[in-house]
């Protein structure tokens, strides 16, 4: 019979504390928001090649290791194909890991139903088909149709179950047809290999159980992918002798502190419009500090082509690497050569001038702590007490090229 819908205060309303489920990657959990909700449908998307399956097998097998009952539902490869990926990347292959090899919504359904796994993967929506629709597999009607049946499927309140879902990405960078499911499910995941052989990048765009600012971080080996525990040696080159071009930089992901080398390199440009080259930013914003330090640091770059990229291949969204990325392009342009252990955090605003950043004491003492030995900063930045590092405070880009000189 139909519940009547009736109005309470709202803060009279019980907050239901959703219960997590660690997947047993620290990568993953930290961008679910502390692990998956246990009736939380998820998707994961990608372009084809970055480690979708890969990672959601490993997912599986992590699980099913702390007795979680899981099953791996696939609609693009064959059995044998997913048993020859886990034997290379899983130590041993746990009891709790159900395969089905289907296209079938209605199979998905009955394995779901007869297995009662804590938690199941559909890889890809996109090859799942229900009979009750005409339509063919990968079509809007069936993607929309089959993810609601999903979505019904784990919130059960009498056996909830956590899903995890591929979804195709064209080359374009749309998820193929996804906008729409995207309103379906709780949480969407993007893996990011973008102009890396081997880094990938995972972030939550969509999370109702968390923030989605966290990133997790892996890389693509052999034996499938693997988490990145350390990542001050990914991001940084260890030299004995600096060399021109490079500039430290401290990004903020999510909660996480990671030090980035940024790289520039100034070259003369043969054609009448030099290239500006550099997939860790987006084109507009290193236009941007180009043309700041051209108007403002009187660096003369119109006939110069820029290349810029990080050391590991991070993305620098963050607009307190601004100072870094200016420093490493004037460092390559003007021939001189910065000190490894030099950081440099400050956003830089149109004007030239340094802007103070959030977070900035969380930062320096991380950076006083790595045994970075110098750090430019924006004037006017109040800083803890340090052990060793040497605060600098600048008022603008032109004065901190001037002092590194
Ligand atoms: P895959 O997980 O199949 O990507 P997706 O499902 O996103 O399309 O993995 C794609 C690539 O990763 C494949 O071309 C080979 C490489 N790979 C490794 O480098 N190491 C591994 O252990 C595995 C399983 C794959
Ligand atoms: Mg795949």
């Amino acid at each position: 019979m139909r519940q009547k819908a009736v109005p309470k205060r709202l803060k009279d309303v019980d907050v239901a504390i959703s219960e997590r489920i660690s997947t047993g990657m620290r990568e993953v959990d930290r961008v679910l928001g502390g692990g998956l909700v246990k009736d939380g449908v998820s998707i994961l998307t990608a372009k084809p090649g970055a480690g979708k399956s890969t990672l959601l097998l490993e997912i599986a097998g992590q699980l099913a290791k702390a007795g979680i009952r899981t099953l791996y539902a696939s609609g693009e490869e064959s059995a044998s194909q997913i048993k020859s990926r886990a034997l290379r990347i899983l130590s041993e292959i746990p009891d709790e890991v159900y395969l089905l090899q289907a296209n079938s919504m209605e199979d998905i359904e009955d394995a779901v139903r007869e297995i009662q796994p804590a938690v199941f993967f559909v890889d890809s929506i996109q090859t799942i088909e229900s009979h009750d629709l005409p339509a063919r597999a990968g079509s809007p009607t069936q993607t929309v149709h089959c993810t609601a049946r999903i979505v019904d499927l784990c919130k059960d309140p009498e056996a909830p179950k956590a899903c995890i879902m591929v979804g195709h990405m064209t080359k374009s960078e749309e998820m193929a047809g996804l906008r729409t499911l995207e309103h379906l499910v709780d949480t969407v995941l993007f893996l990011d290999n973008d102009g890396t052989e081997s880094l990938r990048v995972l972030r939550s765009t969509k999370n109702r159980f968390g923030y989605t600012g966290e990133i997790g971080l892996f890389q693509m080996e052999e034996n499938g992918m693997v988490e990145v525990v350390d990542p001050y040696a990914l991001f940084l080159t260890k030299r004995e002798v600096p060399v021109d071009g490079a500039a430290v930089a401290l990004i903020l992901e999510g909660n996480r502190l990671i030090p980035v080398e940024v790289e520039a390199l100034v070259s003369r440009s043969q054609a009448p419009y030099p290239m500006r080259i550099g997939d860790s930013l987006k084109r507009d914003q290193l236009n941007t500090l180009i043309s700041i330090l051209e108007q403002k640091a009187g660096l003369s770059l119109y006939e110069s082509n820029v290349v810029l990229k990080t050391t590991g291949g991070l993305r620098l969204g963050e607009q307190a690497a601004d100072m870094a990325i200016m420093c490493a392009i004037a460092s390559s342009a003007m021939g001189f050569a910065i000190a490894s252990d030099i950081c440099f955090v400050a956003e830089v605003g149109l004007t030239g001038e340094l802007k103070r950043i959030s977070q900035i004491e969380r930062r320096l003492k991380e950076l006083d702590r790595m045994g970075f030995r110098t750090c430019y900063v924006a004037k006017g930045t109040s800083y803890p007490k340090l052990e060793a590092m040497k605060v600098k405070p600048m008022r603008d880009i032109r004065s901190v090229i001037m002092d590194l000189k």
